[in-house]
């Protein structure tokens, strides 16, 4: 039975659209501020365009998006591809497209996420599919995806197209490697930073990669910005698997936990289980596998091995490139706030 249906919620049920605004998240975004302010023209008329674009005259279609939780993004990936562009030229209508165009595919990302996940909050609303339910969230993910190459074809650039979608490809291709891997327990530092990389580094890097592009940087300049973002985005993830163990939901925003629950190995257990004894591995395996993990059961390992300070250590290291590159930059408002955003990064707590 599906989450919805088992709550007693009618899964076409869409009256009972929840469309509170969003307190949490943006008072939370006053943390964000210094890297919102070069470029808050552009993001207000990113914000337009999802709406503008996501309208539709179908009813049902719009009481699903008075959902309301697309507002409530930090919109990192927006932030990524205008500051980008900034930083390498005029900012044009091309940018503020392909801006809510990553934002839209990130979004659909996250929609299909929360099922795999069977998280029930995001962005401290209900998730689609725990209001609704998975066939809900798989239309409305849908929906996004191509929204975003209309939005996207709007910037008139065949290789900026061409660019978002390869890359959403590679995050697809991230989300499948993590599903397959879910339950293995052996999963080297290595492959967790390779599906990392694609599942939420590339769409990073790709944005940075299209600011730059439209700001008619040359080939090189491109991947020095992509290389930013793609670094960044491995951060950004590696702090996003700590934070599921050690955060607060009233802060993050989001159901945490669900990396153990859904047998998800990530950095801080790779690492936990590296430094353990067989005896020690054999009880933290037994209590991976079962099915209903918690995290006040792991925390035990973890603090034995400082299995949370070695993965945030593991961020900074990825992060510290990125502090280089925005350092190495001409010093402006925008590089100032590419260095706000790794801090950002780092330090995070939704
Ligand atoms: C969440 O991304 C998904 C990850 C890649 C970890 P964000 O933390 O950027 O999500 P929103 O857009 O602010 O909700
Ligand atoms: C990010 O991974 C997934 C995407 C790239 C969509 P997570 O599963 O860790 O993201 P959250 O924690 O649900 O936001
Ligand atoms: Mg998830
Ligand atoms: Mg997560």
């Amino acid at each position: 039975m599906s989450q919805a249906a088992s709550r007693g919620v009618q899964s076409n049920d869409l009256s009972k659209a929840v469309s509170s605004p969003i307190e949490g998240s943006r008072l939370q975004k006053d943390d964000l501020a210094a890297v919102y302010l070069p470029v808050s023209k552009e993001l207000a008329a990113v914000d337009e365009l999802l709406t503008s674009e996501l309208q539709s005259e179908t009813p049902w279609v719009d009481q699903l998006l008075e959902h309301n939780w697309i507002n409530g993004g930090k919109r990192i990936r927006p932030l990524f591809l205008l500051l980008s562009g900034a930083s390498c030229g005029e900012l044009t209508d091309g940018h503020t497209h392909l801006a809510a165009a990553v934002e839209m595919i990130h979004a659909a990302t996250l929609v299909h996420d929360d099922v795999l996940d069977k998280a029930e909050t995001r962005r401290h609303q209900p998730t689609v599919n725990a209001r609704w339910d998975n066939r809900i969230s798989v239309l409305l993910g849908d929906y996004l995806f191509t929204h975003a190459f209309h939005v996207a074809a709007s910037s008139l650039s065949a290789e900026a197209v061409k660019i978002l979608a390869a890359s959403s490809n590679k995050v697809c291709e991230g989300e499948m490697h993590q599903n397959a891997w879910q339950g293995k327990f052996d999963l080297s530092e290595e492959d967790y930073l390779k599906m990392i990389s694609y599942k939420t580094a590339e769409l990073c890097r790709c944005s940075c990669r299209l600011g730059a592009l439209m700001s008619g940087a040359d080939s090189e300049t491109v991947e020095a910005f992509g290389k930013f973002g793609q670094d960044l985005g491995v951060a950004f993830q590696i702090i996003d698997d700590v934070l599921d163990l050690v955060g607060q939901q009233n802060k993050v925003g989001k159901t945490l936990g669900t990396d153990l629950l859904n047998q998800k190995t990530t950095l801080p257990i790779i690492h936990c289980l590296d430094n353990s004894s067989e005896s020690e591995q054999q009880e933290l395996l037994t209590l991976l596998s079962s099915n209903d993990c918690g995290v006040e059961q792991v925390m035990p390992h973890l603090l034995r091995t400082q299995s949370i300070e070695y993965t945030r250590s593991t961020a900074q290291k990825h992060a510290k490139s990125a502090f280089d590159f925005s350092d190495g930059l001409e010093a402006n408002s925008y590089s100032t706030a590419m260095r706000h955003l790794a801090s950002f990064v780092l330090k995070r707590t939704h």
